[in-house]
Order: structure tokens, then C-alpha cells, then sequence
């Protein structure tokens, strides 16, 4: 468990703009920021973050939320899991009570598998650098690698022994269930095993021998699998091995080198893209930061995804042999078809990042990035033009190639550049280019249609779904009680104009705040919410009021009831930016805050309405059943309400039939 009081301080550190903005590129768009939803794909953004109100709100697929959801969300831990990465970000300490076996075992699976992968971490580095073995082998491989020391520590390298059960045994030894040794990856589970010739017995031994250690972690930084290279020169052996898909790692949607990349990505509005570990290891050691690789699998939708919601600009240095020739062109169309710009860079003599960095001081190295990186649908026309220079067939066939790269581009400027660019390059007219461009896209085209229309179908049959339901809402008490709520968390503290009426029945003019207001008017007439979460809510504001406290909506958004933090964030007003394109179109959203006296008194007195015709109901039920002194005193009373019921209609600007 977690104290109270260092929650509260881990919530009031972690400013939503500054959570978020780690992940996602933000830009400012008014009060707000806008950036690329990391929880559905989209090329434009509609992901708008409050810093005043704290929160978060996706327009496009509605997921809203705080700073701690968000880490829950986005990194998929869970609520203490989420409070304990912040308070690492903010350095908060954070005392908790350590853990014994027996604890261990009762921690969520997840959870248990992290644990794990941590002490493996921790384990590989001591073998390096604390082990006769691993310092002569590991150590000694890296240094003659001219890897500096910093950088080792700064990925975590480490050491995995010869010995078969080294990792295994001490894990077990330490308290680690061989349930979860078995589950991350890190061990195997077998009976029997050969060990030179002989058939050994045993039950668990280690994945990972005599290899140096390369732990790959998550966005948050989390160590989540490892990648194990060996270090003899034997063909038969593979070079590297990987963890095993596992609940924490999934390798498509996890890039190398992520987690320290991110803020250089952000800070330098582009992304190096190269194919090894230590590619990216050699970059950082050269100075650049901002570096990726995918690691293990070709580069997948999901791994662009996530270097999109930091930059559009992507730089791909894979070598120059075939291995590196096939993975580009694979790479490549799925980076133009996200939106990305794609730069391609090669280094001279089949050299890869890694070995040009040691050949270079690290400033020719980053000059040399800087320098020689070219677009890659410019450097492909080129490359294609020069190689069919004076064969005019060969020419015809190799456009159609550079087409189908151009056709996938989703934006039609930056498409209608890039076939002028390059019908300059082959020396062809840009129309012909134009309409085989427009062609693909065409039958592409069709495809996207079908999916749209097969989208529209779900969303009316979801409509189709809720819509009587929703509609039924509308017709309870429920529905107001819900916007006088929403309107008291975004707008209570504004002071509005009251007029009360003096003993001598003149009118004077007041202020008081919305919040008084409204529970002014409610108090009035006795009225409690019938909605257990809307009352509750009422009751906290009311306390808090009483204590001369306002609270707003960031008060019930970080509420320790899941209840109420939920229905404040579904509940939050944030108005949805506009472009400056769609102002210039005399588009705007009406600001709700001019109107909020106006929304109060209609939802007030629509509640009033309807409890009013309740009560009228019941009486008129209860008629049936009543002698006739008791039926005229009913009546009566019936009476009386149904012409505070027209007071109250007239009030609602409601026109009275009858
Ligand atoms: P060095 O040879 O030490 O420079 O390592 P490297 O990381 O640069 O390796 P290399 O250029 O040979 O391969 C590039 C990437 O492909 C590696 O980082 C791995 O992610 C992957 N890879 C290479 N060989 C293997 C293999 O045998 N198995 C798996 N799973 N991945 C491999
Ligand atoms: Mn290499």
C-alpha cells in the first residue's frame, strides 16, 4: 500500500501537459495542447490535453482521463504500479513495506513477471562486472569494442554465465518462482537436457548462456525481454536470441532504444531509424539520442505508430547489404503510408552506424547524418533514372514502381510535390505520373471505402443499440441532475447575477457564485438527487462549500472514490480547438460559458418540472383508492401543484397547451 499523503503528492507533481507530453508530441492549440491519440490510430490529431483542468479527452475515440490513467492506460499497469512509475519520474520516495516471498507470489502476474525481468537485469550486470567470467568474456568484449563504460551502464549490458543453471538457480535461490522464470522467458522448463553427451536431469535451466545481455525495455523504461548475443564465431549458433513473446513483451509493438529516445525525438523533430542493437547503442555513444531499432522483427505498423505520436520525420539507416536492402524496402511503403517523411541514409564501404561511428570523432558523425540524408523518393527517382537512362522500356517498368511509393502518401499536396519532383528527375511529363498516381489511388480507394462503409454499418448498428436507451435517459431526473453536476465542476466558481426581491418588494441585483446558486435553488425546495453518485458528489460539495472551499473539476477528476473521478472526467468540459483553417471559415464551437446562468435555470427548473409531475402522478394513482372527503382534499392539493407546474413551465419558456 501506498500512504495517502504521498499519493496526494505524487498527484499534484504529475502535471497532465508534462505525463503526456513524455509520450506524445503536444502542440499548443489555445488553452489546450493537441497531439496524435495514442489509443487509436489517427493521422490527425484530435488528442487534446487540459492543463488547467488536468485532464486529457480523445475527440476522436473518447478516451479522457488524468495523468495517472493515462500512465495506467498508455504503459497498461495498474493504479499503484502507475502511481509508483510517477513518483519515480518526480522522485518521490515512495515507502513501501519489502516484499517477502510469500508476498511475491500473491502480486499480480504482470506485475511478478516485471519483478523478474528486473532482477535478471541487475543479475547480467553483476555477472559482467563482478565475475571473473564475465569480466574477461563480457566486459572484455566490449571494451575492445571501444563501448565506454557510461554507455554500458546507461543500457544496462550485462552477462549471461556458461553455466547452464547459474541465472536460474540463484533466481530461485533469491525467492523467484521458477513458475515465473518460466513464464517470462528467462528459464526453460524441461526434464531432460543434454550437456555435452550426456542427458542431464533436471527441471529448470537457464535460456540465455554465455551470451552478453542487451535488456530491452518498454516506454516507461521497464526492463520487458532481452536479447542475448553470443559471443563465438560459430555459424551454427545463433547470433542473437531473443525472450520469447510474453504478457509483457510484445516484440511488434516494442522499438529498441525507445524509452531513451523519446525526449531527443521530441526535442529534435525527427527520428534515426537503424537495424541493431548495438546500432543504437553506438549512435548514443557518438552523441545522438534520438535512435530506434526494432529489434528482432521487420519494422511493424504498430513500432511506426509509435514514433509517429513524436515525429513525422523519420531518417532510415539501414546498411547497405542485402539483409539491409530487403528490410527498407519493406520498411519504407508503411512509413510513407502512416504520413511520414522518409529520409533514406547510407554510409560509404558498407559501413552501419556502429562501425562508421568508430571510425569517425563523433562530430564528423553527426555532421556526417546531417549532411548526407536524403529524401527517399527523390534519392529513388534518382537512383532510377540514372539506371534507365538509355532504355526506355526498363524505364517504363521501374516508374510504376516509384508510383505505387508515391500513391501511398495520404496527403494530397504533399503527393502532388513529389510528382512533380519527380517526373522532373525522369524526365516525364507530370501529368502521366499525375493520373498513374490518381489510378492506384483510385483502387486503393475502393478498398478504404469498403472499410468506411463497413464502419458506418457498426456505428448504426451500435446507435441502433443504445439509442432507446440513451434517449430514456433523457427522460429522468438523472439527465439533469448529471448537467447541473457538470456545470457546477466547470463553471461553479463564476459569479453570476441573482436578483432577490426586498421586504418592501423592490428588486435588488447580487452576486453569488454558480455553485451557491444552484444549491441555493435546490435547498429551496428540498430536493435530493436520485442518483446515489449524484448525491454524493452534491454532498462533497456541499461540504466542501460549507468549508469555503470551491471545488473544481481537477478536485473531483483526482478523487480517491473511482466513482466520482470517473464521472468528473466523463463529465469534463473541454472545448474542442479548431484549426485556424476552420476559423477563417467563420467555424466556431459556442463558448458554453456565457451561457452557463442560462443552462442552470433551464436544468433546475427541467428538474423541478419533472419531480413536480412525479408527485402529481402518484397523487392522482392514490385518487382511486380514497374516500370522497379525503378525494377533494387531493384534489385540491392537485390542483394547487399543477399551477406552481405552470409557474415553473413559464419559467422554462415552455408554452402551456391547456
Ligand atoms: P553486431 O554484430 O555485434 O554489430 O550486432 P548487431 O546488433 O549490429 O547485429 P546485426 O547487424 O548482425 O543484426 C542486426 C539486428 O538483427 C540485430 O541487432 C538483431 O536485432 C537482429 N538479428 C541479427 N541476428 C539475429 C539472430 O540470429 N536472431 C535474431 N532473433 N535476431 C537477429
Ligand atoms: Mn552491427
Amino acid at each position: 500500500m501506498i500512504p495517502r499523503d504521498t499519493v496526494d503528492k505524487i498527484i499534484e507533481a504529475a502535471r497532465v501537459e508534462e505525463v503526456i507530453g513524455e509520450f506524445i508530441t503536444l502542440k499548443k492549440r489555445g488553452a489546450n495542447l493537441l497531439g496524435l491519440c495514442p489509443f487509436h490510430g489517427e493521422k490527425t490529431p484530435s488528442f487534446t490535453v487540459s492543463p488547467v483542468k488536468g485532464i486529457y479527452k480523445c475527440f476522436g475515440c473518447g478516451k479522457a482521463g488524468h495523468s495517472v490513467n493515462f500512465v495506467m492506460e498508455h504503459l497498461s499497469l495498474s493504479y499503484p504500479e502507475a502511481l509508483k512509475w510517477l513518483a519515480g519520474k518526480y522522485g518521490i520516495e515512495v515507502i513501501e513495506k519489502e516484499i517477502t516471498p510469500e508476498e511475491k507470489e500473491r502480486l499480480d502476474e504482470r506485475e511478478s513477471m516485471l519483478i523478474v525481468m528486473q532482477y535478471a537485469a541487475r543479475y547480467f550486470v553483476d555477472n559482467m562486472n563482478n565475475t571473473d567470467e564475465g569480466r574477461s568474456i563480457g566486459l572484455g568484449y566490449f571494451i575492445e569494442r571501444g563501448l565506454r563504460p557510461d554507455i554500458i551502464q546507461k543500457f544496462q549490458i550485462g552477462y549471461s554465465l556458461e553455466d547452464r543453471r547459474a541465472f536460474t538457480n540463484d533466481a530461485i535461490k533469491a525467492g523467484y518462482s521458477p513458475k515465473y522464470l518460466a513464464k517470462t522467458g528467462m528459464s526453460i522448463l524441461s526434464n531432460t537436457y543434454v550437456e555435452g553427451n550426456e542427458i542431464q536431469q533436471a527441471d529448470v535451466f537457464d535460456r540465455y548462456a554465455g551470451r552478453v545481455m542487451f535488456p530491452i525495455t518498454d516506454e516507461g523504461g521497464r526492463v520487458v525481454a532481452f536479447g542475448g548475443r553470443t559471443l563465438s564465431s560459430e555459424k551454427k549458433v545463433a547470433k542473437y536470441i531473443n525472450s520469447p513473446e510474453t504478457d509483457i513483451y510484445h516484440k511488434s509493438k516494442v522499438l529498441y532504444g525507445l524509452s531513451l529516445a523519446k525526449k531527443s525525438i521530441q526535442q529534435k523533430n525527427v527520428c534515426y531509424l537503424v537495424e541493431g542493437y548495438m546500432d543504437v547503442i553506438a549512435m548514443h555513444q557518438a552523441g545522438i539520442e534520438n535512435v530506434v531499432a526494432s529489434s528482432g522483427t521487420s519494422l511493424t505498423i504498430e513500432q511506426i505508430k509509435a514514433i509517429h505520436r513524436f515525429t513525422t520525420n523519420i531518417v532510415v539507416l539501414y546498411d547497405g547489404d542485402e539483409a539491409g536492402q530487403k528490410a527498407s524496402e519493406r520498411a519504407i511503403p508503411l512509413l510513407l503510408e502512416e504520413g511520414m517523411n522518409v529520409k533514406l541514409l547510407m554510409f560509404p564501404d558498407n559501413h552501419d552506424p556502429d562501425s562508421y561511428s568508430r571510425l569517425v570523432t563523433a562530430e564528423e558523425f553527426a555532421v556526417y547524418l546531417e549532411k548526407n540524408a536524403q529524401d527517399f523518393l527523390i534519392y529513388k527517382a534518382r537512383k532510377l533514372s540514372a539506371e534507365t537512362k538509355n532504355d526506355p522500356i526498363k524505364k517504363a517498368t521501374v516508374i510504376k514502381d516509384l508510383v505505387s511509393n508515391i500513391a501511398l502518401i495520404p496527403d494530397t499536396i504533399i503527393r502532388s510535390v513529389y510528382v512533380k519532383e519527380c517526373s522532373n528527375i525522369m524526365e516525364m511529363e507530370e501529368q502521366i505520373l499525375q493520373t498513374e498516381v490518381n489510378k492506384l489511388r483510385r483502387k486503393a480507394g475502393d478498398k478504404n471505402k469498403r472499410a468506411e462503409e463497413l464502419e458506418a454499418e457498426a456505428q448504426h448498428a451500435v446507435e441502433a443499440l443504445i439509442g432507446p436507451e440513451e434517449k430514456e435517459k433523457k427522460d429522468t431526473i438523472r439527465f439533469e441532475e448529471r448537467e447541473l453536476l457538470r456545470l457546477m465542476m466547470n463553471y461553479g466558481n463564476i459569479l453570476i447575477k441573482v436578483d432577490g426581491e426586498n421586504e418592501d418588494k423592490t428588486i435588488h441585483s447580487f452576486e453569488m457564485t454558480l455553485d451557491e446558486f444552484i444549491i441555493m435553488e435546490l435547498c429551496r425546495d428540498e430536493i435530493d438527487f436520485e442518483d446515489p453518485i449524484h448525491q454524493l458528489i452534491m454532498d462533497e460539495f456541499m461540504h466542501e462549500l460549507s468549508n469555503e472551499r470551491l471545488p473544481l473539476l481537477n478536485y473531483f477528476v483526482q478523487h480517491q472514490n473511482p466513482d466520482i473521478s470517473t464521472f468528473a472526467i466523463s463529465n469534463a468540459q473541454i472545448n474542442y480547438t479548431l484549426s485556424d483553417k476552420w476559423g477563417r471559415f467563420g467555424v466556431f464551437v459556442i463558448d458554453e460559458m456565457n451561457e452557463v446562468k442560462r443552462s442552470a435555470e433551464h436544468f433546475l427548473f427541467s428538474l423541478k418540472d419533472k419531480k413536480l409531475n412525479t408527485f402529481i402522478l402518484g397523487l392522482k394513482e392514490g385518487l382511486k383508492n380514497q374516500e370522497h372527503d379525503d378525494i377533494i382534499k387531493t384534489q385540491e392539493k392537485i390542483m394547487n401543484l399543477e399551477l406552481n407546474k405552470k409557474r415553473i413551465n413559464k419559467l422554462l419558456g415552455r408554452i402551456i397547451i391547456k
